[in-house]
């Protein structure tokens, strides 16, 4: 008789719940662990055989009539909930979407791509080079000799392991390796021989680090190899480029004779800048009032050694090349101030210099009609 009164009382506190909760504390009191339901079958235990069997089934019956009625219950308490949660919640299907998270282009692919693009009008092609080189490419064949200094372990990453050919594999130091594999490669295609129009944008690697210097850095080369090529054609392939890049016409050129293995005459290039508001502005004559020189690239007429290094009979072939630091032209043009923000990753930098990937590359004119 006990076993009914509690039953139906633990059922009707169950079909009184009105809420979730209540449901729940509902079952707690009757199935959980220290329950009303669950204290009768532990007196099982103490009970004579035969009581043990009819008792045991009644309570057993109404702990299934309890869990039975339990999960019904709540069927019905949460779809009501459900119910009422939609019907309070309104949702404004003309709202525009939230902002998806958007990347941006990196200031050096915007520039790479900016001097592709102009470098494409003049006529340049776009070659590439392996990173991981050997220093025959990287070195040997650029006039370089065994004893340079470019070539000691404290300037160049050198890997432990040699190539199959037995040469020193490094991380190459500059851009210029690709001009030796050009001109192999054009030889190979076009027995003749050249004419050739490169320019190979990059990254390079030195072991070098402070706030002017980064291990991994970019460059640009450019190669021209043809017949009766001189300095006058790199000088007007200079100015030409720095004046699209820049977008203005009022830029400045100074040629001072330098040092490079692989060119001869080398030229070291200068341009003209303004400080203002402690941003360097580029344009005028470095030597006018208020402006000052900041050296921008290397260059030269190919060394006659490289030439043939490259397979080209350098008795019929000339050229010019030139290698630019393009995230020292990057600063330059937008700005930025510290080189080693540029590899750091932090979306607030590359929010703030980033380029969209719709406008890519935004030169507005490009190389138009020479000045
Ligand atoms: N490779 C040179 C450097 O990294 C730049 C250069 C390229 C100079 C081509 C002359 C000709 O400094």
């Amino acid at each position: 008789m006990e076993i009914e009164a509690i039953g139906k009382r633990l059922m009707a506190t169950v079909e009184a719940a009105s809420t979730t909760e209540e449901l729940e504390a509902a079952r707690v009191a009757a199935l959980g662990k220290n329950g009303e339901l669950t204290a009768l079958l532990k007196t099982l235990g103490s009970m004579s055989p035969e009581e043990r069997v009819s008792e045991g089934k009644r309570i057993n019956e109404w702990k299934a009539a309890l869990s039975g009625t339990i999960a019904a219950q709540k069927a019905v308490l949460d779809s009501e909930a459900q119910n009422a949660r939609l019907a309070a919640e309104t949702l404004d299907l003309s709202l525009p979407a939230p902002e998806a998270p958007r990347g941006s282009v990196h200031p050096i692919s915007q520039v790479m791509d900016e001097l592709a693009e102009i470098f494409a009008d003049l006529g340049f092609a776009v070659a590439t080079g392996p990173e991981i080189e050997d220093d025959w490419h990287n070195f040997t064949a650029l006039n370089m000799p065994e004893t340079h200094p470019a070539r000691a372990m404290h300037d160049t990453f050198y890997f432990p392991d040699r190539s199959a050919q037995g040469r020193e594999i490094v991380l190459r130091t500059h851009t210029s390796p690709v001009q030796i594999r050009t001109m192999l490669a054009c030889v190979k295609e076009n027995p003749g021989g050249a004419p050739l129009r490169i320019i190979a944008p990059g990254r390079v690697y030195r072991s070098d680090s402070d706030a002017t210097h980064t291990p991994m850095f970019h460059q640009i080369e450019a190669l021209v190899i043809d017949r009766d090529i001189h300095l006058g054609h790199l000088k007007w392939t200079l100015e030409t480029f720095l004046k699209a890049f820049f977008e203005r016409d009022d830029i400045v050129l100074r040629l001072r004779p330098s040092y490079f293995p692989f060119t001869e005459p080398s030229v070291e290039v200068d341009v003209g800048y303004a400080s203002e508001g402690g941003r360097r502005v580029v344009g005028g004559s470095g030597d006018a009032p208020g402006h000052a020189w900041m050296e921008v690239l290397g260059s030269g007429m190919v060394n006659h050694r490289v030439i043939a290094f490259g397979g080209l009979d350098p008795d019929k072939w000339q050229g010019f090349a030139f290698g630019i630091g393009v995230d020292r032209l990057a600063m330059l043009k937008y700005g930025m101030d510290d080189l080693r923000a540029f590899f750091d990753g932090d979306v607030r930098w590359l929010s703030h210099y980033g380029f969209s990937a719709l406008d890519v590359p935004t030169l507005s004119g490009g190389v138009g009609t020479p000045v």
